[in-house]
């Protein structure tokens, strides 16, 4: 992994942790409500979605049984193939959105048996517009049709930085939403949080956080 926050095999316990706990929550919730689709944002820039996104999805997909998609939905600075050393990608979600290319072209293994990836590559201006296309719908669709009942993880751009992760929240089943410890601003938290106020919201994550233990 390019990324030292990713999640690999020699990770240090201590890290790993955290993440175990915030997949054992966030599958009661999502299982207990029947949500199948997750979407990772913050109001800002930097406060660690990608990386949570990219370790959630690693950690459901490592506990067995579950087929897990991560979507990078964050089409005008995708993070996830460069986080996880894929940059040399061919296409990207956004390929498959504008209709250049088929799905099959835009979804890439990373090792792990249970976890598809769908990552981003280059930049998308007009991502609002392919984020409500039909092709968007469909493709959701498809995933939540799938009968193993996968699991969806979607990397989503900031809150006020676009109207991004308000084009997709009617597709979404509820929001996990990333606070940086001594970044991210209250005022801007309740401004999010009221904008997404139709998306049900699974649980927020303390990340950055001086002792260590992101809390939950
Ligand atoms: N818990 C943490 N402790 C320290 N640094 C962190 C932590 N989580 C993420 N970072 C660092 O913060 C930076 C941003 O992380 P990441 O890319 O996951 O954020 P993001 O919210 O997806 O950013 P963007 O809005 O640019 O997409 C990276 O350099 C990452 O290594
Ligand atoms: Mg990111």
């Amino acid at each position: 992994m390019s990324n030292s926050r990713i999640i690999h095999d020699e990770f240090d316990l201590d890290a790993v942790t955290p993440y175990k706990m915030l997949r054992t929550r966030v599958l009661q919730k999502m299982d207990k409500n029947d949500w199948r689709v997750l979407a990772v944002t913050s109001s800002h820039q930097n406060a660690g979605k990608t990386i949570t996104a990219i370790n959630l999805a690693m950690m459901i997909a490592r506990s067995g049984g579950r087929r897990v998609y991560l979507l990078d939905i964050d089409l005008r600075k995708p993070g996830i193939a460069k986080s996880l050393g894929i940059d040399d990608i061919s296409a990207g979600v956004g390929d498959y959105l504008s209709g250049e290319r088929k799905i099959k072209d835009v979804v890439w293994g990373v090792g792990e048996e249970d976890l598809f990836v769908l990552p981003g590559k280059g930049r998308f201006d007009h991502s609002s517009e392919l984020l409500v296309s039909e092709t968007m719908t469909d493709l959701v669709s498809a995933i939540r049709s799938d009968s193993s009942e996968p699991i969806v993880i979607i990397d989503l751009p900031p809150v006020l930085a676009a109207d991004d992760a308000l084009a997709i929240a009617p597709l979404i089943d509820a929001l996990l939403f990333v606070v940086a410890e001594g970044e991210t601003k209250r005022a801007d938290i309740s401004h999010s949080l009221e904008l997404l106020r139709d998306v049900e919201l699974l649980g927020v994550v303390l990340n950055k956080s001086r002792d260590a233990h992101p809390g939950y």
